[in-house]
C-alpha cells in the first residue's frame, strides 16, 4: 500500500507533482484527453511503478509526454510527415510514434521494447506546467486499472488507484474525454493506430493523403490500445441498442426514441443535443455511472460515425467485446 497525497493544481502542488517524479514515483495528472499516470520514462524503476500501479501487461508500450515540441522532437527521428503533424497539432490530443532517436533518454521498459518510441505534447495547462518543470520524458498510460475505464476526473483516479500511486494532481474534469489519436511514423506512408481525439479528416488534410482504416481490434497486443477487452466496464455492453430491456442500465444519445426507457435500471444521455464532443467528453463517465447501478447489462443507442464517433466507436467496441481473452 503507497500512500497517495492529493494534491491541487496551484504552486505547492506543481511543485510536489515535480518533486515527487523527479524521485521515481508515480504521480496522476490531468491532459486535455483523459487522466495520465505519469513517471519518468528514463528511469526503468518508475516506469514498473506504473505498470504495477495499473496491473497492466508489460508488453503495451507507453507514452511520453513533454512540455513542448523541441524537447519532444529530440527523442525521435521525425521524417515529413511526422514533422507536418507535430507542427499542426500539437500542444493538443495527438501521439506520433517515430523511430528512436540514438540519444534519445526514454527507457527500454518503457518502449516495452520497441525501437520506436511513442510522443505526444498535451495542450492542458497543468500537464503543460509540470512537464515543463520535470524537463523529463514523463510516460503517462491512462489513469486507470488496466482493463478499465479511462479516468477523465481526479475522482475516477482515485477509485481505480488510491494506495497505488503516489500523488494525484486534481485538475477537474478533462476536456477531450479520449485518448489522443495515434499516428505510426516509422515507416514509409504514415498509418493510424487508434482513432482518438484529433478526427482523421484532419489529419488526412494536412498530410495530403489518406491514413488507412482502423486496425481491426484483436488480442494480439502488436498494435496500441489493441487488446480488445481494454476498456471494459464490469457490466456487459450491448451496442446499438433500439430498445431497453427491463433491468438494463440505457446509454443514450441525441434524442432517440427508445422503448421500454421506463423499466430501465439507469439511465444517461452522451449528449442530448447529439453532439459528438460532448458525447466524447461524457463517454467514460457515463460507463461508469451506469456501471455503478449494478445492471448486468448497459445497453447504448447507436452512435453516429462521422468525426469524434469514430473514436467513440472504437471504445465502445472494445467495452462489448468478450474477455474470456485478456
Ligand atoms: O490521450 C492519451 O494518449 C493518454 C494521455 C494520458 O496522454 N494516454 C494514453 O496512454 O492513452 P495509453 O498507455 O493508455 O495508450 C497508449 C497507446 C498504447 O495502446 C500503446 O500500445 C501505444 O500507445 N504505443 C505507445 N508507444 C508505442 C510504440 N512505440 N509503438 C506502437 N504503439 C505504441
Ligand atoms: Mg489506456
Amino acid at each position: 500500500m503507497v500512500q497517495t497525497e492529493y494534491l491541487e493544481a496551484r504552486e505547492t502542488g506543481f511543485a510536489r507533482a515535480v518533486e515527487l517524479l523527479r524521485a521515481g514515483l508515480c504521480v496522476a495528472f490531468p491532459t486535455e484527453t483523459v487522466y495520465g499516470l505519469g513517471a519518468d520514462g528514463s528511469n526503468a524503476k518508475a516506469v514498473a511503478r506504473i505498470y504495477e500501479a495499473k496491473e497492466r501487461p508489460s508488453f503495451n508500450p507507453l507514452i511520453a509526454h513533454f512540455g513542448d515540441a523541441e524537447a519532444a522532437f529530440e527523442q525521435g527521428v521525425f521524417n515529413d510527415d511526422a514533422v507536418k503533424l507535430a507542427n499542426a497539432f500539437w500542444p493538443g490530443p495527438l501521439t506520433l510514434i517515430v523511430p528512436l532517436a540514438p540519444e534519445s533518454v526514454v527507457c527500454e521498459l518503457a518502449r516495452a521494447g520497441l525501437p520506436s518510441v511513442g510522443l505526444r505534447v498535451p495542450s492542458h495547462p497543468v500537464a503543460m506546467e509540470i512537464l515543463r518543470r520535470v524537463a523529463l520524458p514523463i510516460v503517462a498510460p491512462s489513469a486507470n486499472r488496466s482493463g478499465r475505464i479511462s479516468a477523465t476526473s481526479g475522482q475516477h483516479v482515485r477509485e481505480d488507484l488510491h494506495g497505488r500511486i503516489s500523488a494525484i494532481l486534481d485538475g477537474g474534469e478533462t476536456d477531450v474525454g479520449v485518448e489522443s489519436t495515434i499516428i505510426d511514423c516509422t515507416g514509409s506512408q504514415p498509418r493510424l493506430l487508434r482513432p482518438g481525439g484529433i478526427p482523421n479528416d484532419k489529419i488526412e488534410k494536412v498530410l495530403g493523403k489518406s491514413i488507412g482504416h482502423k486496425p481491426a481490434p484483436s488480442a494480439t497486443p502488436l498494435s496500441p490500445g489493441m487488446l480488445t477487452s481494454h476498456y471494459a466496464p464490469r457490466a456487459s455492453v450491448r451496442l446499438n441498442a433500439t430498445s431497453i430491456k427491463p433491468g438494463e442500465a440505457a446509454l443514450l444519445f441525441g434524442q432517440q426514441l427508445m422503448p421500454g426507457l421506463d423499466e430501465a435500471l439507469a439511465t444517461d444521455n452522451l449528449s442530448p443535443s447529439g453532439d459528438l464532443t460532448e458525447a466524447a467528453s461524457r463517454l467514460f463517465s457515463s460507463l461508469r455511472r451506469l456501471d455503478s447501478s449494478g445492471a448486468g447489462t448497459i445497453a447504448i443507442a447507436p452512435i453516429p460515425m462521422h468525426g469524434l464517433g469514430e473514436a467513440i466507436n472504437d471504445r465502445l467496441e472494445r467495452a462489448a467485446a468478450d474477455r474470456s481473452d485478456i
